[in-house]
């Protein structure tokens, strides 16, 4: 608010503060110099008028202390904007280690959220106040981007590749969110709401009205169903790697290259299995292209993240880790 003028939105996340701080920085220091400039222009303007037509200026030479402090001074503003945005990007950019993790899908023209206990939600999403959140999305058809105005966090939503924004709510209440990419005729109604609530409200919300179970189990039954455990042996003895304790780790690949396993790479080893084989194993697999919808993909990487343990027992770990 601006002399009660809502200028900005609310600041609803603990970087929203700290995002602001540098805009209004970078506001006031360029008003400053619009202004210096301004004065300056009309003050000469009006002290050195003359009527003489034929009035020939003084003829000036450099001045290297005036040429230094108009170099040195703007480039110690600039190299400040530059650490301090560095600094806010890098934490925009860097989930904390210990987050809530939602997926999202956005879609002509709507948001659907899943929360891994198994809630879905469309055009909504709801959130406990004062925990980090992670929600990590893509796209089922053209660009979109996930914007949090409240929480000064946005990405795109790419098709064929995930995305991240996270956030630690310090308000309780409702505030927009919206797709912030023209995506065609019904863009600007693809918006929603997020709702902040008290952890234990947060709770009890979550657990009314699932269906289906937690998204891992949904996973372990697609796993099971799509015949990926015939090759995928948590025992290491079948034609693919063991994805037991897979998630978070580096990956040796046929060409000698490495990849980190995260959900990106989850999701395109799925997708795309013959891009990345892990090294020691033929690109036997079958793309699943066309076959599973993204939220099918997303209960699949869960899956796999929830396969922890001693080899052989994974299923065993998986059921305690719920
Ligand atoms: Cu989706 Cu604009």
């Amino acid at each position: 608010m601006f002399s009660g003028i809502p200028l900005f939105p609310e600041q609803a996340s603990t970087l929203a503060p700290r995002v602001d701080n540098l805009y209004f920085f970078i506001v006031a220091v360029t008003a400053f110099f619009a202004l210096v400039v301004t004065v300056v222009v009309i003050v000469f303007a009006v002290k050195y008028r003359t009527d003489d037509p034929l009035a020939v200026g003084a003829r000036i030479h450099g001045s290297i202390p005036l040429e230094l402090a108009w170099s040195i001074i703007p480039f110690i503003i600039s190299i400040v904007i530059f650490a301090w945005a560095a600094d806010v990007f890098f934490d925009l950019q860097r989930p904390p280690d210990q987050t809530l993790e939602i997926y999202a899908t956005g879609k002509r023209w709507m948001w659907k959220f899943q929360h891994i206990d198994g809630q879905n939600e469309i055009n909504e999403l709801h959130v406990p106040l004062g925990r980090a959140v992670k929600v990590t999305f893509t796209s089922e058809d053209v660009l979109h981007s996930l914007f949090f105005p409240a929480f000064r966090t946005k990405a795109d939503a790419i098709p064929g590749r995930y995305s991240t924004v996270w956030f630690t709510p310090t308000k309780l209440g409702e505030y927009h969110l919206f797709c912030a990419e023209y995506c065609g005729t019904r863009h600007s109604g693809m918006v929603g709401r997020v709702v902040v609530m008290e952890p234990a409200a947060y709770q009890a919300w979550l657990t009314g009205g699932v269906v289906g179970g937690s998204l891992s189990k949904r996973g372990e039954q697609l796993f099971n169903d799509l015949s990926c455990n015939t090759c995928h042996r948590n025992d290491g003895s079948g034609r693919g790697p063991s994805l037991v304790n897979k998630f978070g780790q580096s990956q040796l690949l046929t060409d000698n290259s490495s990849v980190t396993v995260d959900e990106s790479y989850i999701r395109e080893s799925i997708l795309t299995p013959q891009v990345k084989v892990a090294a020691g194993y033929s690109p036997l697999m079958p793309t699943f292209q066309g076959l599973l919808s993204e939220e099918n993909v997303v209960a699949l990487v869960e899956y796999v993240k929830t396969l922890k343990g001693a080899v052989g027992t994974a299923s065993a770990a998986a059921q305690e880790n719920r």
